[in-house]
């Protein structure tokens, strides 16, 4: 990209970053791509294998219900795999993985190929078929990986749950799913403890039916409850003669369903959002290619977890497309020492970080020297992704992990769009906080109430005007939700639920959601999801949570519970109400702080006005109370 003179602090490409870049110049691409989408998607399909070439690239005939690669046969595991396998990158290691305990794993392409495919013949000799959906509940091991490409290999839809929710949260996953099978790991390592997943899988269970086979991979090792004739020992399968090494994959359809994926939304229950095989691995497979500069000597590190779209796109799919070598690690990131990730990244020669800005602010908190003890002169990339990262926390990353020489990718995306929107590539210069500008070919704009384009710097509804290949097909088994959720408030443009500004260089800087979604260390949580984890204790009446901000975490959960009649306020009960939230959703869910209050401030028709609470705890004006009830 040319030199100019960009408005506020501005940082330039080095000549020496540009020249190793795919893209060396953005405007060039992104002018060819916003003049013919379809043929500039056309041309990146057409770098991945397909059994039977697409007769149409798009059909929006039916929107907002688009389809990609009309008529396109493929299987995202056989570009994931099978094409490495033929290849010389068959004894090129596709993972590399250490556990917290310092436990190790290497697995090249041809290895991770055989055990995909041992994993897909033991799914399959317990009866799942194409299109069932399968739940998988473990921590970042690679079996998960196995077993997610396991799934797309004969057909059947996973549905992973992050191993850091809890019972009534996988319950919920596992029953709107109708999953027939659960994968499940004994336990996690955890900041040196043990999250005993089984037992809380277990429990869920109880609540939830449908699910005849349990398969149960061993990691921790600890004493578990094994029900016979459901549960199963995966080093047990693996050992017999069914777990054969070979298997033939099922030949998909580019819009078969290849997984789902639960987020928070505005209200009411968590969405399954479906993506499919074909337009999926070609908008992963590209936008990582190009924004993280991917090469063949690569060792990438994405250090999301697999249980969220960051690593179902750039852990799992994105990184094996690309043939690359992936790093994943297991536990904390200050474990044992707050220098665990800086010694990783020395020890595997790590080039490429993608993290989020939550981990970076907790990591800056402990000071330069543990990350000054290290050699990380590999370190060529960063990004961040999640939230917007302040610019205190960029410039650290930049200057104290990557040495003033690694550009940071801030990649903004979200479940539902399946890979990046709106992202700098290595070749394009960057302003602490912002994104930069939407990735070749996707059309976004900010809107004001009426649907008109804000004026530069104003504030309005971040929305996305043109269809994308990896883009959510729907809310599955609620197309209704889908169409209400995304595409109502301007009819025929995503919506995104996030507000932004565009500033006089047309960069985008997020600023967050407008809805009720509470951003938690970068984890998307709903509100609706705590109140109903409160509101299930038996002396709870009511309860509204807010996402009030936090240093470290981006956002804390705030709570305010009215009591049922009867029942006495107390700091146990406070206490109560905490670990409860954690047992229902999750470790990530418990609120900051529970208020016991009288009343909840509604609207007439009975809505909880959460802004009024957030204004109060901040000391703010709360803005238009009209439509206060009282
Ligand atoms: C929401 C989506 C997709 C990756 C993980 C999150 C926020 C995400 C950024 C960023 C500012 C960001 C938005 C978005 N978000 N990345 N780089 N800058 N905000 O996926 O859980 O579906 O959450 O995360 O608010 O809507 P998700």
């Amino acid at each position: 990209m040319a030199k100019k003179n960009f408005t506020g602090e501005v940082y330039y490409p080095s000549d020496d970053v540009i020249s190793k870049a795919h893209i060396k110049d953005w405007n060039e691409l992104s002018k060819k791509a916003s003049e013919d989408f379809l043929g500039f998607w056309e041309e990146r399909a057409k770098e991945l294998y397909w059994f039977d070439q697409w007769e149409k690239v798009l059909d929006d005939s039916e929107k907002p219900f688009y389809k990609w690669f009309i008529g396109g046969k493929t299987n995202i595991s056989y570009n994931c795999l099978d094409v490495h396998v033929k290849t010389e990158k068959r004894n090129k290691l596709a993972l590399i993985w250490e556990g917290e305990n310092g436990d190790f794993e290497a697995m090249s392409y041809y290895r991770l190929h055989k055990e995909t495919c041992k994993f897909a013949n033991i799914l399959k000799s317990m009866g799942v078929v194409r299109g069932d959906r399968v739940t998988i509940y473990m921590g970042r091991i690679p079996e998960i990986v196995i077993a997610m490409l396991a799934c797309a290999r004969i057909g059947a839809i996973h549905s992973v749950v992050y191993g850091g929710f809890s019972v009534e949260a996988l319950h919920e996953r596992i029953e709107d799913s109708q999953s027939k099978l659960l994968i499940v790991a004994d336990g996690a390592y955890q900041r040196g403890k043990i999250v005993p997943l089984k037992e809380i899988a277990d429990e869920a269970l109880q609540r939830a039916g449908g699910i005849e086979h349990v398969i149960v991979v061993k990691r921790t090792g600890q004493e578990i409850n094994m029900e016979f004739g459901r549960d199963m020992w995966y080093h047990e399968l693996r050992s017999l003669p069914i777990a054969n090494q070979d298997c033939a994959l099922e030949v998909m359809d580019a819009e078969d369903p290849l997984f789902i994926l639960y987020t928070s939304g505005t209200t009411g229950k968590p969405k399954a959002i479906l993506h499919t095989h074909g337009g999926y691995q070609v908008g992963t497979y590209t936008t990582l290619k190009y924004v993280f500069d991917l090469h063949d000597e690569d060792r990438y590190w994405c250090a999301a977890d697999p249980g969220w779209i960051t690593g179902h796109s750039y852990i799992v799919y994105g990184p094996l497309l690309n043939g690359t070598t992936s790093f994943m690690y297991e536990g904390a990131p200050n474990f044992p020492y707050p220098n665990r990730w800086w010694q990783m990244i020395e020890n595997y020669g790590i080039n490429i970080l993608y993290t989020a800005p939550t981990a970076i602010r907790g990591l800056m908190r402990f000071g330069d020297a543990w990350v000054k003890r290290h050699d990380l002169s590999s370190l060529r990339l960063l990004g961040s992704v999640g939230e917007p990262i302040n610019p205190e926390a960029w410039k650290w990353y930049f200057s104290v992990v990557g040495n003033e020489k690694c550009p940071i990718m801030d990649t903004w995306w979200q479940t539902e769009t399946g890979m990046f929107m709106i992202t700098p590539m290595p070749c394009v210069p960057l302003k602490p906080g912002s994104g930069t500008r939407p990735f070749p070919g996707i059309e976004i704009d900010i809107l004001d109430d009426e649907g008109n384009s804000v004026k530069t710097n104003e504030e309005g509804y971040l929305v996305i005007k043109t269809p994308w290949p990896s883009m959510i097909r729907t809310v599955y088994g609620d197309p209704e939700r889908f169409v209400k959720q995304y595409w109502s408030k301007y009819p025929g443009i995503y919506m995104t639920g996030d507000s932004a500004r565009r500033d006089e260089d047309g960069y985008i800087w997020v600023i967050g959601r407008v809805d009720d979604v509470i951003k938690v260390s970068g984890y998307r949580l709903g509100t609706a999801e705590i109140e109903s984890a409160l509101v299930s204790h038996n002396s709870v009446a009511e309860a509204a949570a807010i996402g009030i901000p936090d240093d470290v975490k981006g956002n804390v959960i705030y709570t305010y519970v009215i009591l049922r009649a009867g029942v006495d306020p107390s700091d146990e009960l406070k206490e109560e109400l905490r670990q409860h939230v954690a047992h229902e959703v999750g470790p990530i869910a418990k609120p900051a702080s529970i208020k016991f209050v009288d009343k909840l401030p509604k609207t007439r028709s009975g809505k909880i006005m959460r802004r009024v609470l957030k204004a109060e705890e901040l000391g703010v004006d709360p803005g238009n109370l009209s439509t206060l009830e009282e």
